[in-house]
């Protein structure tokens, strides 16, 4: 989409320079927003302001690096050893990440690491205000900066403001679990838009600023003391065509990364997490150990493959859930492989987009079970990288944003072992005119909504108001 102003991104992530400088995009994702962005990005032009992802142990000040990348120019700053123990390890994975996926016994409350978060998202406004002009138009991304765009208008900007979250909103009895919460919600009503993924966080939003501010919703927009803001749903999506083409199925095979041998009949499950409890791997651990339980006939054929990518490794809670999961698979594969055949095969690293579109080719069944999930573009991947003449099946989580629209997957609750792992059994007994009914409805659902459309749609609403 054409913008008539310069578009000014700021994200707490942003993908390393050297991802820039390289021709070769086909480096491991750095999540779901940075994807998206970059696209956005690579074809409005503009600026991308965030955190180097680099720390120092002397104290930093305001102030930012500046490289240009193309149209791109990519401005960093950097943070303090402390910083990103209180700002990032600390409000922003412990305190905010459980609470907006709804884990209120996660939920860690510490005033140090709010006061740093606070001064963190000043720190982003002082080091952005001298680079913008009159015109541009910022949209910032996700719950690291819920009061940058309040910290912009108290240094006197003016100009266009949207805010987008890429996580769920919880219900207003959790979200006022942060004694922080009243003031977390005025500051979004200084944005012009707040983007969520789907109606039911909308809900939870809007219901939550009814509780603790009492304004009133008039159409879209929420106003509150002379403030208003827009609020609106805008689904992120992929580019399908980055998992479309066939021939990652013949040169990433999953088959030859893991050395299987050809087994008549063999069927392959994969899930794909980053390691995060918010996925509820154990949980989908135990689907696939209740399936063997009830159907001994799998044995030998079926196979579960995981792939978890390190995150957050700094946390206790996600060093605790790498524990977890490795102790259960030490325990189902002890309990069930035989000679020639070990059920599940456990991998804790990243892989590259083309080599996962070509393990999805492979696969009969992806479970995408997270116990909570603001989108989920595992599920969008797969359904690009199949084969439309005999596709594997979908297994999705209804706590996934994901569901709200891929409603021809199998839809399922992750907290039900035992309804899962049966749904499951089901899924890879599907009959082709199924999968390919199926698949072509998800497909379709995937080319509409995609990370294209999401930021035109976002950024042409922000232009308009
Ligand atoms: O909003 C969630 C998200 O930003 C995803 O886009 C991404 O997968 C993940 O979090 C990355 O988290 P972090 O930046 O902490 O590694």
């Amino acid at each position: 989409m054409a913008l008539n102003s310069r578009l000014i991104v700021v994200s707490n992530r942003v993908p390393p320079a050297s991802g820039f400088e390289s021709q070769d995009r086909d480096e491991a994702s750095a999540g779901g927003l940075v994807t998206a962005v970059r696209a956005a990005m690579e074809q409005s032009g503009g600026m991308w302001f965030g955190w180097s992802g680099r720390s120092t142990r002397r104290r930093v000040t305001t102030g930012s690096t500046v490289r240009i990348f193309g149209r791109i120019q990519l401005a960093t700053i950097d943070l303090s050893d402390d910083e990103v123990s209180l700002f990032y390890l600390g409000f922003s994975n412990r305190t905010l990440w459980p609470l907006l996926h709804s884990f209120p016994m996660r939920v860690v409350i510490r005033h140090d690491t709010y006061r740093a978060y606070r001064r963190i998202n000043l720190r982003f406004a002082q080091s952005l205000m001298p680079l913008l002009r009159s015109d541009d138009i910022i949209w910032i991304q996700d719950f690291h900066l819920f009061h940058l765009g309040y910290e912009l208008r108290r240094l006197g900007w003016r100009g266009k403001l949207g805010f987008f979250l890429h996580v769920p909103f919880p219900p207003a009895e959790i979200f006022n679990i942060m004694p922080w919460s009243r003031e977390t919600l005025e500051a979004l009503l200084h944005y012009d838009l707040v983007g969520l993924h789907d109606e039911r966080y909308l809900h939870n939003l809007v219901d939550a600023l009814d509780v603790e501010l009492g304004g009133e919703l008039n159409g879209d927009s929420y106003g509150y003391q002379g403030k208003s803001a827009r609020v609106g749903v805008f689904p992120i999506g992929i580019d399908p065509d980055k998992f479309r083409p066939r021939e990652y199925g013949q040169q990433h095979k999953l088959s030859n990364e893991l050395g299987l041998a050809e087994v008549p009949d063999r069927r392959l499950i994969l899930g794909v997490d980053r390691l995060d409890y918010t996925k509820g791997i154990p949980h989908r651990l135990r689907i696939f150990e209740r399936m063997l339980e009830r159907h001994p006939n799998l044995g030998g054929k079926l196979i579960y493959i995981q792939i978890s990518s390190p995150s957050r490794t700094r946390v206790p809670e996600y060093v605790q859930e790498k524990e977890q999961v490795e102790r259960l698979v030490g325990q189902i594969n002890g309990r069930f492989s035989e000679a020639g055949w070990v059920p599940i095969r456990y991998l804790y690293r990243s892989y590259s987009q083309s080599e996962l579109a070509g393990f999805y080719h492979e696969t009969d069944v992806c479970l995408v079970t997270p116990l909570r999930d603001g989108m989920n573009l595992v599920a969008k991947e797969f359904v690009a990288a199949q084969d439309v003449d005999s596709p594997g099946v979908l297994v999705l989580s209804r706590f996934t944003g994901a569901a709200s629209t891929m409603k021809d997957a199998v839809i399922v609750n992750p907290y039900d072992v035992e309804g899962t792992a049966e749904a499951t059994y089901q899924a890879l007994r599907m009959p082709v005119s199924e999968r390919r009914r199926r698949n072509r409805s998800l497909l379709s659902v995937v080319e509409r909504y995609s990370s294209q459309s999401w930021s035109d749609s976002f950024c042409a609403a922000l232009q308009d108001i």
